[in-house]
C-alpha cells in the first residue's frame, strides 16, 4: 500500500527535488495515519529498488524525517513511525485565505487613529522620478562597494555580535559620526554621548518617552514634519503648532510651560528656510530661561550648495538644551535604517540604558561597516560628489520653473538639501493638482496639509535629488500644464 502512495506521489519529471518529494509523501503518509505507531518502513535499499530512485535520495528523506521526529531508528532493525506523531497529528486543514474587512473588529486606539489620519493626508510616496522628496539618487548609489564593504565586516564579526546588543550602537560608529559632526555640522560631543537608532522616527520615540510624560507640550514648527507629529501623538503628547517665517520658527509664540520644541533650523522642513543667528539666540536663551529642551532634526543639512552654512544649535549650546537628530536616510539611503541623536552628557546613560531597554539593536557589521566608510573619508568623498549632481539638478529645476516665478510664485529653500518648495500667489487646490499629478506618475507633495493651523500656505515642495535632467523636465511640464487647467 505505502508503495502505491509513494508511486501517486512521488513524480520523476517534477522540478521538485526527488528527495523532497520522497519526504513530503512519507511525512503526509504518516501524518494522515496512513501508517501506524511504530510500523516498520522498508529499508532504503528496498525502498530505492521499488521506487528506481538512488538509496542516498531515500536516505537522505528517512534522515530528515528522523531529525523531525516523524520516525525513530532502531540499530540493524530499520526504521519506524514515531508514536507520539502518528497518535496525536492531525492534518491541518488546507490554509483558507479570508478576505481582508474593512471596518469590522479592528478598532485602532484613538492615538493610532490620528497618525494614520495624518498619513492618509499624504500622497504615495515612488521610490525617484519628480519631483519625489526627501529622497536621495539610490538608483546612482554605489550599492557594489557598499556591498562588499558589509561583507568584509561580516566575515570578521566576532561571535558576540550575535546577541543582543547593549550600549545604544557599536563604539567605533560612535566615535566616527562624533568626527564626523564635529567636522560637518560644529556639534560639539564626545562619543557616549552618541545613541545610535534605527531612524529619526526611533530618534523622536526615545526622546519623548525620556524626557516627556503623557499630556506634556511638545512645540513644533507649523508648517512642518508629519512624522515629529505622529510620534508625538503616540506618546500621548500635546502639540503645540508654532508659525513659521523668513527667519525661522516664532520663538516668541512658543507657549508658557513648553517641555520640549521641535525645529529643523538649517533646512525647515518643508519651506527650507534657514534659521537665523538672532533667532537661534534667542531659541536657546528662551530654552534655559524657561527651562524646556530643544529636538533640533539636521535631516539634510550637510548638503548645501551655496549660502553661508550656519553652525548647528547644539554647536551653539552653552546650557546643555539641545539635543541633535541627525540621519544617514539622506546622505545615504533610507534601506539603512542608521540614525542618531546626540544628547547631553548628563542624559548619555539614561538614554543608553533606555534604548537597550526599548529596542537593543543589532545589524553591527553594518555599523561597523559605516564606522570604516565614515572614518575613512569616504563619507565625505560621497557627500561632496551628491553635492555636485544635486546641486546642478536644483539649477536646472529652478530655469525650468522661470514661467512660474514670472506669475508669481515663490521659491523656498533652495540652498541645501533634497528638495525647494514653490508657494502659489493665491490659493490653489494643491491637494487636487497633487492627486492629477500622481495619475501621470508625478509625485507633487501639496504645502496645505502640511500645515496644523487654517493659516494655510498653498504650493508644492519639490524634490530634484532622485530625479534626472529628463524626468525633472518632463515633470515641470506637467505641473504647469495641470496648473494651468
Ligand atoms: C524632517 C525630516 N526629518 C527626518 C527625516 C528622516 O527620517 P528617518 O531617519 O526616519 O528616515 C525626514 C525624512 O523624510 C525628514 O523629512
Amino acid at each position: 500500500m505505502l508503495e502505491e502512495w509513494l508511486h501517486a506521489h512521488v513524480e520523476r519529471n517534477s522540478s521538485r527535488p526527488l528527495q523532497h518529494q520522497l519526504y513530503r509523501a512519507l511525512r503526509d503518509a504518516i501524518v494522515q495515519r496512513r501508517l501506524t505507531a511504530h510500523q516498520r518502513l522498508p529499508s532504503t535499499r528496498e525502498l530505492s529498488m521499488q521506487l528506481s530512485v538512488a538509496r542516498n535520495t531515500v536516505t537522505a528523506a528517512y534522515e530528515q524525517l528522523i531529525s523531525e521526529g516523524y520516525l525513530y531508528s532502531r540499530h540493524g532493525a530499520g526504521c519506524f513511525v514515531s508514536d507520539a506523531i502518528a497518535e496525536t497529528m492531525v492534518e491541518s486543514p488546507p490554509q483558507r485565505h479570508k478576505k481582508t474587512q474593512r471596518n469590522t473588529t479592528a478598532a485602532p486606539s484613538k492615538r493610532a487613529q490620528s497618525a494614520l489620519a495624518m498619513a492618509e493626508r499624504l500622497s504615495p510616496r515612488r521610490s525617484a522620478g519628480a519631483f519625489v522628496p526627501a529622497t536621495p539618487d539610490l538608483r546612482h548609489f554605489a550599492l557594489n562597494d557598499w556591498q562588499r564593504l558589509v561583507r568584509q565586516h561580516e566575515r570578521q564579526a566576532p561571535w558576540q555580535w550575535l546577541d543582543y546588543a547593549r550600549g545604544a550602537g557599536l563604539d567605533v560608529l560612535k566615535q566616527s559620526i562624533a568626527q564626523h559632526v564635529h567636522v560637518a555640522r560644529a556639534v560639539n560631543c564626545a562619543p557616549e554621548q552618541v545613541i545610535i537608532t534605527a531612524s529619526t522616527q526611533q530618534s523622536f520615540d526615545l526622546c519623548f518617552r525620556l524626557l516627556a510624560d503623557a499630556g506634556d507640550l511638545l512645540a513644533l514648527e507649523d508648517p512642518g514634519y508629519t512624522g515629529t507629529h505622529s510620534a508625538a501623538l503616540a506618546c500621548d503628547l500635546r502639540c503645540a503648532p508654532i508659525p513659521v517665517d523668513d527667519e525661522g520658527l516664532q520663538v516668541g509664540a512658543i507657549p508658557p510651560a513648553t517641555r520640549l520644541v521641535y525645529v529643523t533650523p538649517s533646512h525647515q522642513y518643508p519651506l527650507g528656510v534657514v534659521m537665523s543667528l538672532a533667532r537661534r539666540q534667542a531659541l536657546l536663551q528662551r530654552a534655559q530661561r524657561d527651562q524646556f529642551y530643544i529636538l533640533e532634526d539636521d535631516y539634510d543639512s550637510e548638503l548645501r550648495f551655496s549660502g553661508r552654512p550656519l553652525a548647528s544649535l547644539q554647536g551653539l549650546d552653552e546650557n546643555d538644551r539641545v539635543f541633535y537628530l541627525g540621519t544617514f536616510s539622506k546622505v545615504f539611503f533610507p534601506a539603512l535604517r542608521l540614525a542618531y541623536v546626540i544628547v547631553p552628557p548628563a542624559w548619555a546613560n539614561s538614554f543608553t540604558q533606555l534604548h537597550d531597554r526599548f529596542y537593543s539593536h543589532g545589524q553591527l557589521a553594518v555599523q561597523s561597516a559605516l564606522a570604516e566608510f565614515i572614518s575613512s573619508g569616504k563619507l565625505a568623498s560621497h557627500i561632496r560628489r551628491l553635492r555636485e549632481t544635486y546641486r546642478e539638478r536644483n539649477d536646472y529645476l529652478r530655469e525650468l520653473l522661470t514661467p512660474l516665478i514670472a506669475q508669481g510664485w515663490t521659491l523656498l529653500g533652495g540652498d541645501a538639501g533634497l528638495h525647494f518648495s514653490v508657494l502659489a500667489p493665491q490659493k490653489i487646490d494643491d491637494v487636487g493638482i497633487a492627486e492629477r499629478a500622481a495619475k501621470q506618475h508625478i509625485t507633487l507633495r501639496p504645502l496645505s496639509p502640511l500645515y496644523w493651523t487654517r493659516k494655510k500656505r498653498y504650493g508644492f515642495m519639490l524634490g530634484y535629488a532622485a530625479a534626472d535632467k529628463r524626468e525633472l523636465k518632463h515633470g515641470v511640464g506637467i505641473l504647469l500644464a495641470l496648473l494651468q487647467e
